[in-house]
């Protein structure tokens, strides 16, 4: 049973004492409407002055803002449609927090533009490659291998927080409260599918997972080496050779961000895949921890 708690009674955001990991459970979605201000103080090579890392975080974020909205309305559509009540609130809570990401995206992407990023430029293939789905179900499941993604990121990030060693803090709230959300909402986009491909056999539906998730990655990834190699332009880093054997080392081998996700990544192509399979409550837990620790010091509450 999943809880969807979004009054001050619980969080709302309310600060540490509501805060507290033992006033939930572990798959209870909590949307936190927290500002971190990055808009407000824009910060080049945020990531301990490093371009690669500070380029592998802010690539991620120019998906955001408009791949959380086709999130969103790829839920919603089956929201009324499947007639259960307790799927419809799950999605309401998945959708809260969507829409408070894409907000804090949002101002993050604006604050990338005032560093001379040219991120309408970095923005545009990202609504392209989502245009080009059509169908309900086809937006469904690509929304589930995203998902898949975000969850399998947002993993690694919660486990490594010492990834972050280095980071200036409101970047790294940003990317630890959103790491916790993705963890806690994961299950969401599989559990519509499930529902409303009730009708075919098990085999079909994997298909179409499988298909999506391929569909997905690829596009992604060509969009996403083509936005580094505009993003090193722009700080006066030529992106030849002696940057993209750094960008590998970087995503593969310290600090790893990628080698860490791809066993992760790839348990989705398991027949049996199911995100609530693996217990994530310890991690959920020490998410929950870590955000009621660090936002109250910040004074970043909403
Ligand atoms: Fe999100
Ligand atoms: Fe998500």
């Amino acid at each position: 049973m999943v809880t969807i708690v979004t009054d001050g009674a619980g969080y709302g955001w309310k600060g540490k004492e509501g805060a507290t990991a033992d006033h939930h459970g572990a798959d209870d979605i909590i949307p936190r409407d927290i500002r971190f201000g990055i808009v407000d103080k824009p910060t080049r090579h945020w990531f301990a002055g490093d371009i690669v890392k500070t380029a592998l975080a802010d690539g991620l974020s120019i998906f955001l803002p408009e791949g959380e909205r086709f999130f969103i309305r790829s839920l919603k559509h089956y929201a009324t449609q499947l007639d259960d009540r307790e799927l419809a609130e799950e999605i309401n809570g998945y959708a809260v927090q969507e829409a408070y990401h894409t907000r804090e995206h949002e101002d993050y992407n604006r604050a990338m533009a005032a560093l001379g990023y040219d991120v309408k430029a970095m923005e545009g293939p990202v609504a392209s490659a989502l245009g080009l789905t059509k169908k309900p179900l086809q937006r469904l499941a690509v929304t589930c291998a995203i998902e898949h993604l975000t969850a399998t990121l947002s993993t690694v990030t919660l486990r490594h927080p010492e990834m972050f060693d280095g980071a200036e803090p409101h970047y790294r709230r940003l990317w630890m409260w959103h790491a916790l959300e993705e963890i806690e909402h994961k299950a969401v986009a599989l559990d519509v599918l499930k529902k409303a491909t009730a009708n075919m056999s098990g085999w079909q539906r994997y298909l179409l997972r499988v298909i999506a998730m391929n569909a997905t990655i690829v596009p992604f990834l060509l969009i996403f080496l083509r936005n580094t190699h505009l993003y090193a332009k722009t700080d006066g880093v030529k992106p030849g050779f002696r940057f993209w054997m750094r960008f590998l080392w970087v995503v593969f081998v310290s600090p790893g961000f990628w080698r860490r996700c791809i066993p992760l990544l790839l348990r989705y192509y398991l027949p049996g895949f199911d995100p609530r399979n693996s217990d994530d409550a310890a991690l959920v837990m020490k998410g929950r921890e870590w955000i009621a620790r660090e936002m109250p010091a910040a004074g970043a509450t909403a």
